[in-house]
């Protein structure tokens, strides 16, 4: 069965309530014949009203991360019953900017992960290498860790998605070249059928993200191996998102 491409704009931390209420607005019209899945991954304060501005039309929400406990003592946290009440289908885990200055690992992009699986949310799980690791010859090294580590326990890949954001392309303007990103999203497909066999992995998705704009997705998403795009910095404004979104047109 063919793989229904996603593309999801991850906004950070960009756009107050009524700033993202006016992008969606903005994007409505532009993404109306979109033949893929959209998703806009928004702060969290502006669930509620970017919920309202998706109304009647076909962008799916997402959040940006999630708890893995279901509630209790943890100051400034969201569980995904929260998330799920509030609306919201999609919750990126682990994204690198969370490794990176919040202490995310792979213990707890697992357990989130899990826990927003348990909740019919559909994770999408960032994973990739730094520049050094990538010219230290470790890419696949990485990977490997990653994959074993922040999968263990799933039992449906269709129900996950897969971002493969290598660490040296993310906001700094130089994407991986549509084969490099090609070569190695094949690799995490093949590393995870034959680490979980039998779990689905023949539907998985697995996005490219890192520095997809309105210029290079075409090129991207032609490639065999490539479901979509976790956009950031050109996911905030609409005609640039709704460019990649209509990557087919
Ligand atoms: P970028 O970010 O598109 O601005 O490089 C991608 C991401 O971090 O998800």
């Amino acid at each position: 069965m063919a793989r229904r491409p996603i593309i999801a704009g991850n906004w950070k931390m960009n756009n107050t309530p009524a700033e993202g209420a006016a992008l969606i607005a903005a994007l409505k019209p532009l993404v109306k014949e979109a033949k893929c899945d959209v998703v806009v991954c928004v702060p969290a304060i502006d669930i509620p009203a970017a919920k309202k501005a998706v109304h009647g039309s076909r962008i799916r929400l997402g959040a940006q991360n999630v708890h893995f406990s279901e509630k209790g003592a943890y100051t400034g946290e969201i569980s995904a019953s929260m998330l799920k009440e509030c609306g919201v289908q999609y919750v990126i885990v682990g994204h690198s900017e969370r490794r990176q200055y919040f202490g995310e690992t792979d213990e707890t992009v697992n357990k989130r992960t899990l826990a927003a699986l348990n909740a019919g949310l559909i994770p999408i799980v960032c994973i990739g290498e730094s520049l050094e690791e990538r010219e230290g010859g470790l890419t696949q090294k990485v990977l490997d860790k990653q994959i074993a580590a922040d999968f263990a326990g799933v039992e449906d890949f269709s129900k996950l998605v897969i971002a493969y954001e290598p660490i040296w392309a993310i906001g700094t303007g130089r994407t991986a070249t549509a084969e490099q990103a090609n070569e190695t999203i094949g690799y995490i497909r093949k590393r995870v059928k034959k680490l979980f066999p039998g779990k689905n992995a023949g539907r998985l998705r697995i996005q490219y993200g890192g520095s997809m704009n309105a210029k290079n997705a075409k090129e991207l998403m032609a490639m065999p191996e490539i479901d979509g795009g976790l956009i950031g910095g050109a996911s905030l404004k609409a005609e640039d998102f709704s460019v990649i979104v209509n990557f087919d047109k």
